[in-house]
């Protein structure tokens, strides 16, 4: 039987309840569909590292690298574990040491969830730089504590980081609608921005099947909310596709409906699954975090193994379960009855 092996990361908060919840879908396709997912958990969280220091042991790295694939939860516990700590210390390595270049981020409406537009449809794929640009750890301060402190944050774009991510994007457009928006902000920043701007409009002459338009990330925040249904793909760094997203699953109804996959498209390293939301401190152990987005996480990491047709049948069963009216309404079903509606709708 073809056997999967998954490293499984709950991490903090309602990390842990979201992933248990996207394995028993996940088990449960895998028995129905004759494959095997072999699953490891890996305890790594802000628990951890109270216990040992670090968020992930030394060699966490080389322990993932032989996974054929990595679901985690989240990761964040910010009331006991500065941030910077906790997401430099597990979550940001992984997707920088297995060249997880690509983050995608599908932004549709379920059926029977309506979202705060109330109005249309739309299907947006947001593509994410996932290395480098604003994340890119470079900086300082200086003067520490005085009135002369100065603090620096420098995004690194590189040729080959742009290129990778943008012709990422071309790719994805032609197998949709064929638009691909690409976001700067080259009005103000003239360096990183111009350079991607430049990059996008060279790309451009090799797909003339994809219609590219340039927006700034200001304005293209706004036509997220007033126009979504003229997007298709959008490629954006980092830091914009970061806070891009967050506007994509709210205009999906909420951060408990968007998936996100890391991916590694050379497939030289695992990719990693995982929703775009947080721990989300205020709702942990109230059992009413939605677990769709992993769910649907799940689903992503099945197509990425190649067992497309388990992905189509996450996806018909979570739809099924939505279109009932189960998991549309913030905090009225709890994650174990979401989770059963979808393990039952499985067929
Ligand atoms: P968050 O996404 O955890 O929560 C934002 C809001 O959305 C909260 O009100 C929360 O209750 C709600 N929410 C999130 N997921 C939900 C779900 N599945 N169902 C229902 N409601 C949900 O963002 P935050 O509060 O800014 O961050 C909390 C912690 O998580 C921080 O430590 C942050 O750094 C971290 N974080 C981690 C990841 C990750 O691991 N990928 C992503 C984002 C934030
Ligand atoms: C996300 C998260 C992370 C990011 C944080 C937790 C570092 O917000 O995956 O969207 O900014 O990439
Ligand atoms: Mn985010």
């Amino acid at each position: 039987m073809k056997t999967y092996s998954i490293a499984l990361i709950p991490g903090d908060g309602i990390g842990r309840d979201v992933t248990a919840a996207a394995w028993a879908v996940l088990e449960m396709v895998a028995k129905q569909g004759g494959f095997c997912l072999a699953g490891t958990e890996f305890p790594w969280s802000c628990r951890f590292l109270k216990e040992t220091g670090r968020m992930m042991p030394e060699d966490g790295i080389e322990t993932l690298r032989g996974f054929d694939a990595i679901l985690l939860g989240a990761v964040g516990w910010p009331a006991e574990v500065p941030d910077s700590v906790s997401l430099h210390g597990l979550l940001l390595p992984i997707r920088k040491a297995f060249v997880q270049y690509a983050n995608i981020r599908p932004h549709r409406l379920l059926p029977g969830v309506t979202g705060p537009l109330r109005a249309g449809s739309f299907d947006i794929l947001c593509i994410r730089e996932n290395t480098e640009g604003e994340y890119s750890g470079a900086g300082g301060r200086v003067h520490q504590g005085t009135l002369d402190e100065v603090a620096v944050e420098t995004s690194i774009f590189t040729r080959a980081g742009v290129e990778r991510i943008l012709r990422f994007g071309f790719e994805q457009a032609r197998s949709r609608q064929g638009k691909l928006a690409s976001v700067t902000k080259s009005n103000a920043q003239k360096y990183s921005m111009v350079f991607w701007d430049e990059i996008t409009r060279k790309l451009a002459a090799e797909y003339p099947d994809v219609a590219v338009t340039s927006y700034h990330v200001d304005a293209l925040a706004a036509r997220m909310i007033m126009a979504p249904e003229s997007l298709d793909v959008v490629v954006a760094s980092n830091l914009f596709g970061d806070i891009l997203t967050d506007i994509g699953a709210a205009i999906q109804g909420g951060l408990g409906y968007a998936a996100s996959a890391n991916i590694n498209p050379d497939r030289s390293a695992p990719s990693m699954f995982e929703p775009v939301h947080g721990s989300a401190p205020d709702i942990a152990h109230l059992g009413i975090a939605n677990p769709i987005a992993t769910i649907w996480s799940g689903a992503m990491m099945l197509d990425h193994l190649g067992e497309k047709d388990g992905a189509v049948r996450i996806m018909k069963a979570v739809e099924a379960t939505t279109a009932r009216g189960i998991g549309t309404t913030a905090g009225k079903d709890k994650t174990d009855a979401i989770t059963a509606a979808v393990v039952a709708a499985l067929s």
